[in-house]
């Protein structure tokens, strides 16, 4: 097929499943992605919401799908304005959306080159990002909310470390939480790095408390002695 935009169509089959959901620049923004990764299928969404969508591909992959839409615009260019990697964005609907978008690769290259369990990114186009599955078959890794693991002490020794290699790479998730964690042959691996600042963001202090704070209440809910004091020493920054 020739790389040309005019020539590429979207495949009935993709335009079936996805009719509604997705505008038609996105599905060619996803088919043109997905031949660049030799991605073979659209096999079905995960996940439809109004500042996202997530849809499974093969081979393995998951694929984020950012709605250009004004809902979370306000949100978004807040994060965006204060990221010294993205001066240069035109502020708007879409400059800050594909901004975003290839905020979140950015951020779990890092985290992925770090060694934080998390996806490891594959690629990103426009408000289209790809990323290694994590589950099996076609069903994602259940989120640590909705999860029991088996040895909770083990699991969260495993998030304190995770976070431990985040901040050395100089990067603060930001969203960290038991929704944003899927827990997959007992693991815990980060998801959903889209709100992830430098260390040098004006936010990152105040985002750094919350994760810590998230992970500490986990921690007390399953009855394991973690405070947030004890994961910033960790961490080795003042609480
Ligand atoms: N790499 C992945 N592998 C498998 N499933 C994934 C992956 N990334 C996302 N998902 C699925 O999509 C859901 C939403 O992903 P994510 O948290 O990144 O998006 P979101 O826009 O923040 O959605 P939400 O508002 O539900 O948190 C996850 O809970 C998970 O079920
Ligand atoms: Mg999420």
């Amino acid at each position: 097929m020739r790389d040309d935009d005019s020539t590429v169509q979207v495949d009935d089959r993709a335009r079936k499943i996805f009719k509604g959901v997705f505008d038609e620049g996105t599905l060619l923004t996803m088919y043109r992605l997905g031949r660049r990764l030799q991605l073979t299928a659209f096999s079905g969404v995960l996940k439809s919401g109004k500042e996202s969508s997530v849809v499974h591909a093969e081979p393995h992959c998951a694929v984020k799908v950012y709605a250009i839409g004004a809902s979370a615009f306000n949100r978004f260019r807040k994060y965006i304005q204060g990221d010294e990697r993205f001066r240069r964005v035109k502020p708007d609907r879409r400059g800050i959306t594909f901004a975003w978008c290839q905020k979140e690769f950015r951020n779990l290259h890092i985290a992925h080159a770090a060694g934080v369990r998390c996806p490891k990114p594959l690629g990103f186009m426009a408000n289209v990002l790809a990323m290694e599955f994590i589950g099996e078959g076609t069903t994602p890794a259940p989120r640590l909310a909705d999860a029991a693991p088996a040895d909770p002490a083990a699991v969260i020794r495993a998030i304190v470390d995770g976070m431990v290699k985040l901040h050395r790479s100089n990067l603060v998730h930001g969203d960290l939480s038991p929704y944003n964690i899927l827990l997959h042959d007992e693991q815990p691996v980060f998801i959903d790095f889209s709100q992830g600042v430098l260390r040098s963001h004006p936010l990152a202090n105040e985002l750094l408390q919350r994760d810590v704070r998230n992970i500490a209440a986990y921690a007390e809910k399953a009855g394991i002695a973690l405070t947030a004091e004890d994961i910033h020493q960790r961490l080795s920054v003042p609480s």
